[in-house]
């Protein structure tokens, strides 16, 4: 059955084809197209489209269904193409010709670019509030262990001292530019494309500014073909923000594996939170930490995906659009499931507070020793040189004293800036979050 149905059924495979993941996809949008309708007949009512009576009908008619989808109870029947054609064939069975009334002025264009809008913002907030989560556990690792120094590497040789309060501290503060990014693509979700219709607009006198109000949108698309351009774009600057965190949290995981190594041995885990090895009975794995590093370097090609799904289509809707779902509704999901995943594992984490007596690691003091002779009086490349001769000849031996002090240093690492600077660009988002 179609909305568009004119007396003749499309081919089964045409069908199944064009349908392609809707049925499940559009199950996420199901509460949205509820909202968004709810809306429009408000709007339909004030503009003389619908009498109240009608109003107070099929605004029952549509908490009921808001409900149905509550209870789990709702599904996208077969044959029906998509969650909107579902909603009104269920307000129309409910409520006879009614139920007929609730799409002038609209269509699903429009429709759908509304769900999308609603659903990205809510996906947006979930993500920030799981990146959030990540950013607490990353500023109380670092004030825990902000004394604990480790091998600061530069080509991933052996270079000055770091601490592992400076690496935590790091990742808190990358993820502060990543949620700068969620709140760019939060704003861009968060517009107003409803009155576009097909994507020219109606001939109905449409209260675009009331919609807007109705759904809490902050601004209005004005122009509505450039609302229709929104999809896609706004899946754009989604994807955009999701590669952000993700390549953020990837390196992290990349960090974990190699500090979880044994030749370097910083860091580790309770066995149960480790796997084995079927042949080699002494292994403990950090497969968690390469599953995450994997998932997030494919989530950083969703920006690509989008981006050339996008490319060159002509103005106004084009059914490719549709595919943009099956890009999308995924790839936050599971960047979110990455990051309490990195949550979860950071409760255990177990840090190794000697690593730095290592023999192997002298020489990264050097530097320390030659700053040591500057503030002494010593011109700093005499001191450089000195130090210099002391590692070529075998006779350096460090001191081992760290006394960096200066904001954003190993011994003020300004873990308080970082949460006042995190939480302002929290702000942003308002009072949703
Ligand atoms: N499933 C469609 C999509 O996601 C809904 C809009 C259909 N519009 C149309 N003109 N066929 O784009």
């Amino acid at each position: 059955m179609k909305l568009w149905s004119k007396g003749f059924e499309p081919d089964k495979m045409i069908e199944e084809f064009t349908v392609g993941r809707d049925r499940e996809l559009d199950m996420r949008l199901a509460r949205y197209d509820v909202q968004g309708s709810l809306a429009h007949i408000k709007m339909l009512e004030s503009i003389g489209l619908l009498t109240a009576d009608e109003l107070d009908v099929l605004t029952s008619g549509l908490n009921d269904i808001a409900d149905m989808i509550e209870r789990g109870d709702f599904e996208i029947a077969s044959g029906v193409e998509d969650v909107h054609s579902q909603v009104e064939f269920l307000l129309t069975a409910k409520l006879g010709d009614i139920g007929k009334k609730i799409h002038s002025g609209r269509s699903r264009n429009d429709q759908v670019l509304v769900d999308l809008k609603l659903f990205m913002r809510d996906e947006l907030l979930s993500l920030v509030r799981a990146v959030k989560k990540l950013f607490d556990k990353f500023q109380t690792l670092s004030e825990r262990h902000k004394n604990v120094l480790m091998p600061g590497y530069t080509h991933l040789q052996v270079a000055m001292p770091s601490s592992f309060g400076l690496w935590f501290g790091a990742y808190a503060e990358s993820l502060i530019d990543d949620v700068r990014m969620i709140l760019a693509a939060y704003d861009i979700a968060n517009q107003n494309p409803l009155g576009s219709a097909a994507g020219y607009g109606s001939s109905f006198p449409l209260d675009r500014e009331m919609t807007t109000r109705e759904l809490e949108f902050a601004e209005l698309h004005y122009n509505v073909v450039a609302a229709q351009m929104s999809r896609g774009k706004t899946e754009r600057a989604a994807a955009m923000a999701i590669a952000s965190v993700a390549s953020t949290l990837g390196r992290f995981a990349m960090d974990v594996c190699m500090f979880m190594c044994q030749n370097f041995g910083f860091i580790s885990f309770p066995d149960e939170f480790t796997t084995g090895s079927s042949i080699m009975p002494h292994k403990k794995n950090p497969d968690v930490f390469e599953i995450m590093r994997g998932k997030c370097n494919r989530l950083q090609s969703v920006p690509n995906e989008i981006a050339l799904l996008n490319a060159n289509l002509p103005l106004g809707y084009n059914r490719d659009l549709q595919l943009m779902k099956d890009i999308m509704f995924p790839a936050t999901t599971e960047l979110i499931r990455c990051l309490d995943m990195c949550v979860m594992m950071l409760d255990h984490i177990q840090v190794r507070e000697d690593v730095v007596d290592d023999p192997r690691y002298d020489y990264m003091f050097t530097v320390e020793d030659v700053n040591r002779m500057t503030l002494g009086g010593m011109p700093f490349r005499d001191a450089y040189k000195t130090v210099g001769m002391q590692v070529q000849n075998g006779e350096y031996k460090p001191t081992r004293s760290v006394c960096h002090s200066h904001i954003g240093s190993i011994g003020n690492p300004a873990t308080e800036r970082i949460a006042l600077k995190m939480q302002n660009v929290l702000d942003g988002f308002g009072s949703r979050l």
